[in-house]
Order: C-alpha cells, then sequence, then structure tokens
C-alpha cells in the first residue's frame, strides 16, 4: 500500500446547501484515495441523524429556529466527528466528513473541536455551490427520493419537502469565506469555475487537480484489452509480439460492436498503449470507426522485468524465489528491474483523470494489468483483490457511471464469427460467485 511516511492524517470536510452533490463528491474523493492506497471513509452526518433522531424528520427539523432539533443536529455532527477522529487514530489516513457544514461557527467549531483533540490533523474543506435549478432537481430525483427519510411518501410531495429543507439550510448558509483562513476549493455549478485558497502539501494539490476534472455528465467507459497475442498462446509474459489471426480477427469484430454501439458516433475519446498488439488492435477499431486514438506509454502492460519473454513454468525454475514471492502477493511484489502492481496503480492515475475529465464516450483498448487498475477504481474493489479480477480476453466491458454505483455489462464477442453474448449485471455477478466458489 501506499507508504505515508510522515504525512500527516487529512480531515476533508463538505459545505453547501443539500442536493448539491456533496456525497458524490466526497464518495468519488473517497474512492480515489483508498484506490491510491490511501486508507479512507465517509462519515456522513445525515446517517447520525437518521440512527439518532429516526428517519420521520420533516423540514421544520431542519428549520435553524428550531432549537431543539438543532441541538440534536449538532450532536449528531459531533458524534460524527469523534467516530472520524477514533478512524485516524486507529487505521484511517483520511476521513470526510460529509455534511451541510453551512454556517462560519460550525465550522470553527468543527476546527477547534480537530485541534484540541487530534492537533496533527491536516483539514481540508470542499464546497459545492450550485446555482442551477435543473441540475438541483435532478440531484433531488436521482439521489434524494430513495434516501430513507422519504420511504412511502410520493415522488411530489418528497420532493416538495426537501425542497423545503434547503429553503430551511439557506437562512443561515454563508459560503466559505478567506478570512476563516481555513484550506479550501469551492467547486461551483459543477466545475464551470473553481476556487481554490490555501492550499497545503501533496495532497491536497493532487485532490484540487482530482475535483478540477470531474463532472456529472453520464457517458460510456469501454474497456477491452487487445486481440490474443502471440505470447498470449505461448503462456509468455511481458515481450511486444503481434496478434495472432485470431486476435486480428478479434480486432475487426470489435470494431463492428463499436460501429453499431455507437451508431455512428464519431465523437468518442480512445486510448490505448505503445505496444504492438493493443495498436494492432486500436488501428483495426479506428478505421472502422473512422476516429483517431491517443497511444500512451501510461498504458502499456505491467512491466515484467528480468522475466519478460518467459512462461510462468520457466519463471519457476529460473527465478523460484520470485515465483513465490509472486505467487504470496501479487499486489506488491515487484519484478527485478520491472514493475509491481502499485507500480501501475500510480501509473494509470494519469488515465483516470483522462477518463474522468471526459464528456465524451472513452473506449480503452490496453491490457490485463492496465485494465484491473482501471476497472477496480470505477467498482471500488478494494486494492488488494486488483491482481485476482477477472478481465479476459475477447470481451468488452462497458461502464456507465451513475451517482452512486457504476452500471456494467460485459459483451463477449467471439473472433472467428462476430457474435457477442451480453452478459448484464446479474449474470456477471453470479458468473463471480462461482469463480469465487
Ligand atoms: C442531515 O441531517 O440529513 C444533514 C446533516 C447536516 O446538516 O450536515
Amino acid at each position: 500500500m501506499q507508504e505515508l511516511g510522515k504525512q500527516q492524517k487529512m480531515v476533508i470536510g463538505m459545505v453547501g446547501l443539500p442536493a448539491r452533490g456533496k456525497t458524490y463528491i466526497s464518495r468519488k474523493i473517497c474512492r480515489y484515495l483508498n484506490w491510491m492506497g490511501f486508507k479512507s471513509k465517509v462519515f456522513n452526518i445525515g446517517n447520525y441523524r437518521r440512527q439518532i433522531c429516526g428517519t420521520d424528520c420533516n423540514s421544520n427539523f431542519f428549520d435553524p429556529g428550531n432549537k431543539d432539533a438543532s441541538k440534536a443536529r449538532d450532536e449528531c455532527a459531533l458524534l460524527a466527528l469523534n467516530d472520524m477522529i477514533n478512524y485516524l487514530r486507529n487505521e484511517g489516513d483520511v476521513s470526510l466528513y460529509d455534511g451541510t457544514n453551512t454556517t462560519k461557527q460550525r465550522r470553527k467549531l468543527i476546527m477547534e473541536t480537530l485541534q484540541q483533540k487530534f492537533s496533527e490533523v491536516q483539514v481540508f474543506w470542499v464546497e459545492s455551490i450550485c446555482n442551477d435549478e435543473d441540475v438541483i432537481l435532478r440531484n433531488i430525483q436521482l439521489t434524494k427520493l430513495n434516501n430513507p427519510d422519504y420511504v412511502g411518501k410520493s415522488s411530489d410531495e418528497a420532493t416538495q419537502d426537501f425542497q423545503q429543507r434547503i429553503e430551511q439550510y439557506a437562512k443561515v448558509y454563508e459560503p466559505i469565506d478567506m478570512d476563516e483562513n481555513i484550506s479550501f476549493i469551492k467547486i461551483i455549478d459543477i466545475g464551470n469555475d473553481i476556487m481554490i485558497y490555501n492550499i497545503q502539501g501533496f495532497l491536497q494539490s493532487k485532490l484540487v487537480s482530482y475535483l478540477m476534472n470531474l463532472h456529472i455528465y453520464p457517458r460510456p467507459i469501454y474497456l477491452s484489452r487487445h486481440g490474443e497475442s502471440q505470447y498470449n498462446v505461448g503462456h509468455k509474459v511481458g515481450g511486444d509480439s503481434d496478434l495472432t489471426q485470431t486476435g486480428l480477427m478479434y480486432a475487426k469484430q470489435l470494431g463492428k460492436y463499436f460501429v453499431q454501439e455507437l451508431e455512428g458516433n464519431r465523437n468518442i475519446k480512445m486510448f490505448t498503449s505503445t505496444m504492438q498488439r493493443a495498436l494492432r488492435t486500436s488501428n483495426e477499431v479506428c478505421e472502422l470507426l473512422g476516429v483517431e486514438y491517443y497511444s500512451l506509454k501510461a498504458l502499456d502492460e505491467i512491466n515484467p522485468g528480468i522475466c519478460d519473454g518467459l512462461t510462468y513454468q520457466q519463471i519457476a525454475d529460473k527465478f523460484p524465489q520470485d515465483y513465490e514471492e509472486r505467487k504470496m502477493n501479487k499486489l506488491t511484489y515487484r519484478y527485478p528491474r520491472g514493475e509491481s502492481y502499485l507500480d501501475v496503480i500510480s501509473r494509470v492515475e494519469q488515465i483516470i483523470f483522462e477518463i474522468e475529465r471526459s464528456r465524451l464516450p472513452v473506449i480503452v483498448i490496453a491490457h490485463q494489468a492496465i485494465l484491473r487498475c482501471l476497472y477496480a477504481y470505477f467498482h471500488e474493489h478494494e486494492v488488494p483483490e486488483i491482481p485476482k479480477l477477472n478481465i479476459p480476453l475477447h470481451q468488452v466491458i462497458k461502464l456507465v457511471p451513475a451517482a452512486y454505483y457504476c452500471k456494467e455489462t460485459r459483451i463477449k464477442i467471439d473472433p472467428m464469427t462476430g457474435h457477442w453474448e451480453i452478459q448484464d449485471e446479474a449474470t456477471i455477478k453470479k458468473v463471480k460467485s462461482f469463480l469465487d466458489l
């Protein structure tokens, strides 16, 4: 896992009116940080409130003039804060404090409590401001109506109550001000405008660039390995071999699949590696689609160092200790003069930024280890699971990130006949549980 060394622990505090995407943003940051090896967890104040005060709280409960309710809400916020501090004292590197935190007084209280109880923590605030009524309404409909606060309520009733809840918060809302002397980023109108202030250290600057790339426009992301290569057939690792005849057939069928799937849309982004097998596959696809690709070294397959060109049996014979070490921990094992999966994660981070930034459909044609790392990011897989993820040849993985999850479809393409077999989410789960047995 990522070595934090003497790096301080961090709290990321969210700020903003309800339905401004704070939970979405905090979950995304959390997923990104965990993927990077920083142990992170979201503490949602609303969940504490639901546990302690129940779910039957209509908009009056959020009225700042309602003294009893305000006191109860403050207590919930402090409970979440305490749990967050305990998490950081024990295993955590970063805690995300997901709540409205809309007043200067509340933020001051949090800063003071943190300083008293856990002085060495760094605090970074993320404020989401959105003035677009359509976006707010869509957000309410997509995420809030399924919230336990509105079980048994009609959609109109729930929407109306939630809008009134927003008005209650708006009465006392104070956007972050520079005079609070805190480190912050303000994301305005889903990233149309960004303001940053007093950014400190490596992790905060990384988060700033990550947040600058986020948006909420749905678009599909397609992942595919190159077609079968000569080394695949010979069971050899590494190398830069060309496609087999079957691999070439897959590349052609893959192009046909995309022509149909994208319905002639040439407005896409396509990325591939610099390796022959991936370039050959991408060339076939691009020829049919009439688009161009970006060939990036960051997408090259894991570098097997001194084991390049060997079969696993040959590795076991020539380098028995390496063979055993790799078997014990494929995630951290680094091939001598080569790479580990952890090295690959840092290398492909740039691709995550490219994919996150794109508002167009994205196609990535690359290699097994690389796609395992990318796939894990979108599905929130624990980092140690990455080397075991199932990314077979001759299959397209279509991912469509939604508000709080990522929809997946797998399309198995027969290289010879071009026949597609589509696996929806339920089938994928069934196959997975079978493989896990
Ligand atoms: C909630 O109780 O749903 C939100 C908590 C907050 O205002 O931070």
